[in-house]
């Protein structure tokens, strides 16, 4: 592990494209959402992370709220050439975490950017993304003003997540997009029907997030998470009743396959993430959350595993597509389709 580096994937293409570590890490459980948080381990598991190559940090203003994107400028404090930094605008919290909705209005975008610059003690962010888009807002008005951001060097590179086909031009017609953050793993693989291609005939890379299908395909969650973990809300289906021992079972044959090729399930189903970039034909580079060294170290591992025509086979035979119980999220409202 010492001394390895991950290698660089690109996400775009042409001027607006943007090189980054072929794994990153998303910073989000390290303030929210998945139990119990320990800030001083949160900035440990980054600065590992920078350490093992992993410089492709994800956060967003309403991690926290707003604490993820402290925390991340805290571990990247002097190291700041080494990250490739993408954070998100466009769910609205207040203070207290009282979600707000989704704003994707001009106004909004630059003083949210400003108060991310703030949080993170940086001058510019590398990947500035619209987290949700805002379906009262033409897509060309929030990202006219998020291309403002880029001619005022607030912003290098623009993303949006969650978005549709039909979004996703409206907003690469208005300034060139690189990239597209959405769920995908080996459970969730609706976006290759009809958003890669679109990906594809534009140029835009994916990010897929939640690629350990938000830890169950590492075979660490064997029950419903406590109360208090998001995971345990009805919000994530996946993760409740009949549903869950299904999803289990998938598992369970992920994880006889990766004893099979003397690796973990978890870094089974990052490799298979990493392999589809060459199946899609688009750059791929997945954010694998983490907040803890130890399974950071077990993801960037991933990496080195290589995955034969025959081992793909065998991962869609044991997780056919679809074959996943529940949806995603038990509430859809807020994603573009
Ligand atoms: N754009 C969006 O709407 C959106 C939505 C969700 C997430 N994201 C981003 O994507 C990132 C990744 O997604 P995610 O965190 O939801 O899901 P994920 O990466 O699929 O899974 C994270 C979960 O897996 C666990 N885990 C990670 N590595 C492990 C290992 N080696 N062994 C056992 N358990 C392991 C983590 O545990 P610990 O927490 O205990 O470390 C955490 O509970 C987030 O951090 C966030 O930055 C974006």
């Amino acid at each position: 592990m010492e001394g390895m580096t991950l290698t660089t994937r690109t996400l775009g293409t042409g001027p607006t494209a943007l090189d980054v570590s072929a794994l990153g890490l998303g910073c989000m459980g390290m303030s929210e959402f998945y139990g119990t948080t320990d800030e001083g381990q949160g900035v440990e598991t980054i600065q590992r992370a920078l350490d093992l190559g992993a410089t492709f940090l994800d956060t967003a203003d309403m991690y926290g709220p707003f604490v993820n994107e402290q925390l991340v400028g805290r571990a990247i404090a002097g190291r700041r050439e080494e990250v490739q930094l993408a954070t998100k605008f466009g769910n609205e919290r207040a203070e207290d975490g009282t979600r707000l909705g989704v704003n994707g209005r001009p106004e909004y975008v630059r003083s949210a950017c400003d108060a991310s610059l703030r949080r993170l003690g940086v001058d510019h962010i590398d990947l500035y993304y619209q987290h949700r888009v805002d379906k009262t807002v033409p897509i060309e008005e929030t990202v006219g003003a998020m291309a403002e951001l880029v001619e005022a060097g607030k912003v290098r590179h623009l993303g949006l997540s969650e978005a549709s086909p039909a979004t996703i031009r409206g907003a690469h017609a208005t300034y060139p997009i690189t990239a597209l953050q959405t769920e995908y793993s080996l459970f969730t693989r609706h976006v290759e029907d009809e958003i890669v291609p679109v990906l594809l005939e534009l140029g835009i890379g994916l990010v897929p997030y939640s690629p350990l299908g938000r830890g169950l395909l590492t075979g660490a969650i064997t029950q419903t998470p406590a109360e208090g973990d998001s995971r345990a809300t009805s919000y994530f289906p996946r993760f409740q009743g009949e549903a869950l021992q299904t999803n289990l079972a998938l598992v369970d044959a992920v994880r006889s396959l990766a004893d099979a090729k003397g690796c973990t399930p978890g870094q089974l189903a990052l490799a298979w993430v990493l392999a589809q970039q060459d199946v899609l034909g688009v750059g791929v580079a997945p954010i694998p959350g983490t907040k803890r060294v130890r399974y950071l170290e077990e993801n960037v591992g991933a990496a080195d595993v290589d995955l034969t025509d025959e081992d793909l086979a065998s991962l869609e035979r044991a997780v056919p597509r679809g074959a996943v119980a529940g949806e995603r999220y038990g509430d859809m409202s807020s994603i573009d389709a």
